[in-house]
């Protein structure tokens, strides 16, 4: 688009020129020139999205615009190891703390994570695997978090396929800590084919659910909602929209539940995503452990989002000369059920849309932006707050 405007501005100045410079054999470098000269002084460069990516609203209207990006097309991405937005986990939760029946072992093995249980490269994504044998009393179970931990306000868009194998919880969410955390839940024991029910728990952890011993249920801020289709059947977005005045949640761009502003975290708070499979025999969640190894596959991330980072800010005025330039700001695409194409685009697979993002490059592994580092460890994935327990200490083992 930018490059067809700055062709268009081309012909317009040579036009302009024409009159005083067709006698000069190089009167359209010389305007070429003078373009150039003009455009780099008027701070544009040969880039789209340079000033975010715009969010759709409930009603439809694009809103919400932010600067930054993390895009992960799983499916195509030959290694998690080697990716530098994604961390692995790795670490042990015992019985007692894990609150359930058995503890848990977040476990890394390149083995699983793209092939199925019969050996086969499973092409559509990574995925996330619950066994079923307990290893010296903990479920083997998987996630992984961002390496970024600067999220702030954003959409947080994921597309999974969840496993039908009753006995796991996979999870999809923003973490603070325990009173600053944006969660979609679904349990497969929950799921009933006969019924064409499959519930998907809406949590945003506030003071509010401190107060009632972490029990997000007991407040307004737990809603239990069911998906407008079988979730284990095929892939569909989940979405987590975080904004200053409310969270919503979609699934395929269909509204499920709505949450007010005024629980929601700090926009100081610098948040990660995570995506999370895993149980601990706890019957009044998890349930499980399941009866065969389940799988929770994960096509792909796309997250918009604003940094809590004040570099990522000034980075983003740097970059941002004319927030109405057409282009300057970039359209979210919606995957909705009926038109499904977007699922399959990523602005970051255009050199030009993405300037200065930190999307991980999987021929070069380059990154623009290394993450904030020396952030605190963050406390562990123990998020059975749901369960009506009285568990309120995360794992600190993770991550030393
Ligand atoms: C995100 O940050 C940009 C730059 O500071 C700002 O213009 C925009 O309003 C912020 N978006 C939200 C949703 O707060
Ligand atoms: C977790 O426990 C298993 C089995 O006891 C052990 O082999 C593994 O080293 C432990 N992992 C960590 C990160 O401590
Ligand atoms: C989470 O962070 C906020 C802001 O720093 C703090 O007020 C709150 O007490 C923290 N919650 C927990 C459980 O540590
Ligand atoms: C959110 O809650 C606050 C305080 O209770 C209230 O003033 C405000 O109107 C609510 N906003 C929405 C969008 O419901
Ligand atoms: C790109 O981002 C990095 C890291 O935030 C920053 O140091 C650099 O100045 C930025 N470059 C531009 C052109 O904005
Ligand atoms: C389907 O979505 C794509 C991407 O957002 C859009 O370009 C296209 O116009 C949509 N098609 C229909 C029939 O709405």
């Amino acid at each position: 688009m930018m490059l067809l405007a700055m062709t268009g501005n081309a012909h317009k100045h040579e036009n302009a020129g024409s009159g005083h410079f067709t006698k000069r054999p190089f009167s359209l470098f010389h305007s070429l020139c003078l373009l150039l000269i003009a455009l780099a002084f008027s701070g544009q460069v040969l880039a789209d999205c340079e000033c975010g990516y715009q969010s759709d609203s409930p009603d439809g209207e694009y809103q919400d615009v932010f600067t930054d990006l993390i895009e992960t097309n799983f499916a195509r991405m030959p290694d998690i190891s080697s990716n530098t937005d994604w961390q692995r986990q790795e670490f042990n939760v015992t019985k007692a703390k894990a609150r359930g029946e058995y503890g848990e072992m977040f476990y890394v093995k390149d083995d699983v994570e793209y092939v199925d249980k019969n050996g086969n490269r499973a092409s559509d994504g990574l995925q996330l695997i619950v066994r079923q044998d307990p290893i010296d009393g903990m479920v083997p179970v998987a996630e992984v978090d961002t390496a970024r931990l600067d999220l702030s306000y954003g959409t947080f868009r994921a597309s999974m396929k969840l496993t039908d194998i009753p006995g796991t919880c996979a999870a999809f969410f923003w973490y603070f800590n325990d009173t600053q955390e944006i969660d979609m839940e679904f349990l497969s024991k929950d799921f009933d084919h006969s019924k064409n029910t499959y519930p998907v728990n809406l949590v945003l952890q506030s003071r509010a659910a401190a107060a009632h011993g972490y029990d997000a249920s007991q407040t307004d801020n737990f809603i239990k909602a069911n998906l407008p289709f079988d979730p284990t059947a095929d892939f569909h977005e989940y979405r987590i929209d975080y904004n200053p005045s409310e969270i919503l949640f979609y699934a395929d761009r269909e509204l499920l539940g709505k949450m007010n502003g005024s629980n929601a975290p700090s926009p100081n708070s610098h948040g990660h995503l995570i995506l999370s499979h895993w149980s601990n025999g706890n019957p009044k969640w998890s349930g499980g452990p399941p009866k065969e190894d389940a799988a929770l596959v994960i096509r792909y991330v796309k997250a918009y989002f604003n940094s809590t980072e004040p570099k990522r800010t000034q980075d983003w005025s740097g970059r941002c000369k004319n927030a109405k330039a057409e282009t300057s700001v970039c359209k979210i695409p919606v995957v909705t059920r009926e038109n499904q194409t977007a699922k399959d685009y990523f602005f970051s697979d255009y050199a030009d849309k993405a300037k200065n993002q930190t999307v991980y490059e999987p021929t070069s592994g380059a990154r623009t932006f290394e993450a904030a580092s020396g952030e605190p460890a963050y406390l562990g994935a123990r998020f059975e707050v749901l369960a009506p327990i009285e568990i309120k200490e995360r794992d600190l083992q993770h991550r030393e």
